[in-house]
């Protein structure tokens, strides 16, 4: 059987480019959608131009015109959307059930990968305002993608590293701390990072092994479960400096969202889940899920010391 013609839906964005340049190395047929809203964006078209030349093809299509929507899904096997779902930056998850409706229409895609790649929503039902807001959303996405009969995989991809390991999972700030590090509660709970080229580079991997049909791939690399004092210590073993540690209480950091915009209370409920709750790690995989390290053991994924030496 050939590899999946894969189209990349929101292949510009933070964890899209990644997920195009995993497409391309895997040897799959890539295709990018190029949004015409994308306007004079000279970046954006930039980007896309330099996936053509890597070796993707730009599809056209507006998810303000379902005709073009469904052409563009008709054209390959798998769809992998990465729409945006990061308040600070944009947060536009439902979005996607236009292309669950083109997808349902087209009737040829074997496997739909919606914008998930993070916590999994199925477990967050009990999630903080206004933060909840995010696992609500795509579990909207997933029941219409089940509703439709559309075959999936659903993507946890825990905690990019980009976002919560230079900054010692500092919130507002995406730098290592200078002096002082603040530590949730005991600092003890298990979280677990991930480089993002190795999200893209398990994602990808899904796609055509029948392991993964209708169901959820957990990223949980063994070495990157870490607890936050255990990530301090590996930036102080790499600098030869100590910081000053202070502890911030799981009710302080609540307190906290006070004052805050819609942004900044979004992220304080997910750390608050992550680094207080140890919702990344507290249960079992079950039936519905597999994990990525177990299931693709080839893959040499990054370890957090390694990808804090970029920040030296
Ligand atoms: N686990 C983690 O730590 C973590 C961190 C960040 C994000 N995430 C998750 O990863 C996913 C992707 O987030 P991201 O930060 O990579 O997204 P992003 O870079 O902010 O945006 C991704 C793409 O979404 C598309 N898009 C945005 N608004 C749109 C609109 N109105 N209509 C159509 N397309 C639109 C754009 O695609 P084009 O312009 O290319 O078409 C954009 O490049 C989300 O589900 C998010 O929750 C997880």
């Amino acid at each position: 059987m050939g590899k999946s013609k894969v189209l990349v839906v929101g292949g510009t964005g933070y964890i899209g480019k990644r997920i195009v340049k995993a497409c391309l190395a895997q040897g799959h047929a890539t295709y990018v959608l190029q949004r015409p809203e994308i306007g004079l964006d000279i970046d954006k078209l930039q980007m896309l131009l330099s996936f053509k030349e890597q070796g993707a093809r730009l599809i056209e299509a507006s998810f303000s015109d379902h005709q073009s929507l469904v052409d563009a899904v008709k054209q390959v096997d798998v769809v992998i959307c990465t729409m945006s779902g990061v308040h600070f930056r944009s947060h536009n998850i439902l979005v996607q059930l236009k292309l669950v409706d083109a997808i349902k229409e087209a009737g040829n895609i074997k496997r739909f990968l919606p914008s998930e790649f993070g916590m999994d929503p199925a477990r967050m039902r009990h999630a903080i305002e206004p933060g909840n807001v995010t696992f609500e959303e795509k579990m909207t996405v997933r029941n219409a993608i089940e509703k439709a009969k559309i075959p999936f995989t659903y993507v946890s991809a825990n905690c990019f590293a980009g976002y919560f390991v230079p900054n010692l999972s500092q919130l507002a700030t995406l730098l290592p701390p200078k002096d002082k590090v603040g530590i949730y509660g005991d600092g003890n709970q298990k979280v677990i990072f991930v480089d993002e080229a190795d999200v893209a580079t398990y994602t990808v991997k899904t796609i055509d092994d029948p392991r993964t049909l209708n169901k959820t791939l957990y990223l949980r690399p063994k070495e990157n479960i870490l607890t936050q004092r255990q990530l301090v210590d590996m930036w102080e073993n790499l600098t030869g400096r100590t910081l000053d540690k202070f502890s911030i209480s799981a009710q302080d950091f609540l307190a906290s969202m006070k004052g805050m915009d819609l942004a900044g209370q979004v992220g304080v409920g997910h750390f608050y889940h992550i680094f207080y709750e140890g919702c990344l790690s507290n249960f079992e995989i079950g039936e519905e899920g597999e994990e990525a390290s177990e299931l693709y053991p080839e893959v040499q994924y990054t370890r957090m010391d390694a990808y804090l030496k970029r920040y030296l």
